[in-house]
């Protein structure tokens, strides 16, 4: 069974049923994917793994959870994204990325004031991660923006996917919108992964896929 392919509802394949979870590398260099990111998927593609999902991706400067997180706003770094994506898809290996926006779970280090859909802080976290200004919708409008700008960037090979962790931001922001689109409060304690559930199973009626080539 490990060694048999599995094929998404959206077409993609993945040889075997090796799957490497979405884990923030911190590897980045100025923001932009690095040499040594590059050599890590390199020996994951080699050693066999069927599919490999990158570590958050940031679509903007003010949604990076460590110092070290790629962001992904523009095509500044596009030889080092091909680079990256064609260690990561060699030896047939079906390579996925999240694309992401921390939030309120910006750290003080890299974010003296977090954004996030309501100014509600973390709980425990004093000292570590302060407490967020409430986005403006313009602003929630940009981000939405910039996750289908960084959706549309092309490296040449399938690499720019959309992942649950991507919709289910996007689409939390979207709700969030929605609830200040008509007058109402944020609601922080909405589910957010009843929010990404309605979102897939709307998607899967209207027969869109989530997967791009
Ligand atoms: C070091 C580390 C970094 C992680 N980074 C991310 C991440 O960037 N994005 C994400 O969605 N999940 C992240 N996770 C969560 C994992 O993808 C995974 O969902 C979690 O570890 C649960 O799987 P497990 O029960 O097999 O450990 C991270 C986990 C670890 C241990």
């Amino acid at each position: 069974m490990l060694f048999t392919p599995f094929t998404f509802p959206n077409g993609k394949t993945a040889k075997n049923r090796i799957f490497k979870s979405a884990m923030e590398e911190q590897l980045a260099q100025n923001d932009q994917p690095s040499e040594k990111l590059v050599r890590l998927y390199d020996t994951w593609a080699k050693g066999g793994a069927g599919m490999l999902v990158t570590g958050n991706v940031m679509v903007a400067e003010s949604g990076k959870g460590s110092i070290n997180d790629v962001v992904i706003s523009d095509g500044r770094s596009l030889e080092m994204l091909k680079k990256w994506a064609k260690a990561g898809t060699q030896n047939d290996t079906l390579l996925i990325m999240q694309i992401n926006h921390a939030g309120k779970q910006s750290p003080a280090v890299v974010n003296k004031t977090p954004l996030a859909p309501s100014a509600v802080p973390l709980v425990g976290m004093d000292g570590f991660i302060n407490p967020p200004r409430e986005l403006t919708a313009d602003e929630i409008n940009g981000l939405i923006q910039q996750f289908m700008q960084t959706d549309r960037i092309q490296t040449g090979v399938a690499f720019v996917d959309k992942k649950a962790g991507a919709m289910l931001e996007m689409n939390w922001y979207m709700t969030q919108m929605d609830l200040i689109g008509q007058g109402k409060q944020p609601n922080p304690k909405l589910s957010a992964w009843k929010v990404l559930l309605k979102t897939l199973w709307e998607n899967g009626k209207a027969g869109l896929s989530t997967g791009r080539a």
